[in-house]
């Protein structure tokens, strides 16, 4: 797919801005705090439905402003898709798909499938489980509605049997009652880790690739699920339930769920050491950025349409071979790429200063 322009109104330091971009390598250059970020943050914002760098949404209305605007026009195989986003400080934001406004936030996946990168991605590998758990959980999601929507659902579960556990009642009645929160639990973990574990499975060959291809066939990535693994649903599913058996007393010490797909993690390895806790920086932001070009592939793969890409501020970061490498892919896909100089050759230079096309 192909975002076509942009058009922004009092989103950020961005008063009235329509912008029309070209289908391969989309280059936004400028000086630092004239609005790179926020420019990429809002197409962003465009497929996943929130921000990634705010807290409030309402903190991307531009300063003094009441009401914010974003809207963009999407070309696909089969048509065309305008999504616009209308966020006001006094009331709820409203996503409208082809001027419709849309009821629940799942249905704009897949409407703009988009891949993110910046060097805050670095946290992917090194940091917690939950960004790994995260990555897999919005690629999934793009791809797949009814994911987004189980997620959403064995969250509510989930909170309803940590408040359960947090009851300070009687051990016997809480036991009783976990039980049906336990069997609700495992239903949904299971189609949810089953989901993750074919996703992985699909994503490795392609990231094992692309790794290859970063590091001029130096390094062997290897990723695994780490958690509750089987091959079918019902196995899944009766794992989990002989973990929250086995791990019950440790629940009902700590007042919440200690076992489950809210837990799992992505183990990932380079000629077979852990890069986690071994891994150089380098390294690291080598696997997360082989992790998002497998991701780009599959998406296509899945949908029939190549996701567009989104690098904020990543060249900076990777050694010239890298780089080169990196801008020479970014030819195949829709790529938005932002930077502060740019030496190379892009389709589209863009210009950015104080919040305006220069
Ligand atoms: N709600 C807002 N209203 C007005 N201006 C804002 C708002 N939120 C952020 N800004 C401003 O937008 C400016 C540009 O931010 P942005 O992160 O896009 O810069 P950038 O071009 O990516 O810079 P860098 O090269 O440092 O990454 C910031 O200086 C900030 O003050
Ligand atoms: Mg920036």
């Amino acid at each position: 797919m192909i975002v076509k322009n942009l058009k922004l109104k009092n989103y950020r330091n961005y008063s009235n801005l329509r912008i029309d971009f070209c289908d391969g390598l989309n280059v936004i250059v400028g000086a630092n705090a004239q609005g790179k970020t926020n420019l990429i943050e809002a197409i962003y914002m465009c497929s996943i439905g929130k921000s990634l760098r705010a807290k409030f949404e309402r903190q991307t209305i531009k300063w003094n402003e009441d009401h914010a605007l974003i809207s963009l026009d999407v070309e696909k195989k089969y048509g065309k898709t305008t999504i616009d986003i209308i966020l006001s400080k006094s009331t709820k934001k409203t996503v409208r798909i082809n001027k419709i406004p849309i009821k629940k936030i799942g249905e704009l996946m897949g409407e703009l499938n988009a891949v993110f990168f910046s060097p805050d991605e670095l946290k992917l590998i090194k940091e917690s489980p939950e960004d790994r758990r995260r990555f897999m959980d919005i690629s999934l999601s793009q791809t797949s509605k009814s994911y987004f929507y189980l997620l959403g659902k064995y969250e509510k579960i989930l909170a309803n049997r940590n408040k359960l556990l947090k009851l300070e009642a009687n051990k016997e009645t809480i036991i009783d009652t976990l039980d049906i929160w336990n069997e609700q639990l495992a239903n949904v973990g299971s189609k949810i880790i089953l989901s993750r574990i074919n996703f992985l499975n699909l994503l490795t060959p392609y990231a094992v690739l692309s790794h290859k291809y970063l590091t001029e066939e130096k390094e062997e990535l290897k990723l695994e699920y780490s958690g509750i693994k089987g091959s079918t649903e019902e196995e899944i599913k009766q794992k989990f339930l002989d973990a929250l058996k086995k791990n019950l007393e440790k629940d009902l010490k700590l007042c919440y769920t200690t076992v489950g797909p809210h837990r799992d993690d992505i183990k990932v390895s380079i000629n077979d050491i852990d890069v986690r806790t071994f891994g150089s920086q380098g390294q690291q932001r080598t696997v997360a950025l082989s992790l998002k070009l497998a991701e780009i592939e599959i998406i296509e793969k899945q949908t029939g349409e190549k996701p567009i890409l989104l690098l904020d501020d990543v060249l900076s970061e990777l050694d010239s071979n890298r780089k080169k490498r990196l801008l020479k892919f970014c030819k195949k896909t829709q790529t938005f790429l932002t930077c502060t100089d740019f030496e190379g050759e892009a389709d589209n230079l863009i210009r950015i200063e104080n919040g305006e096309v220069k």
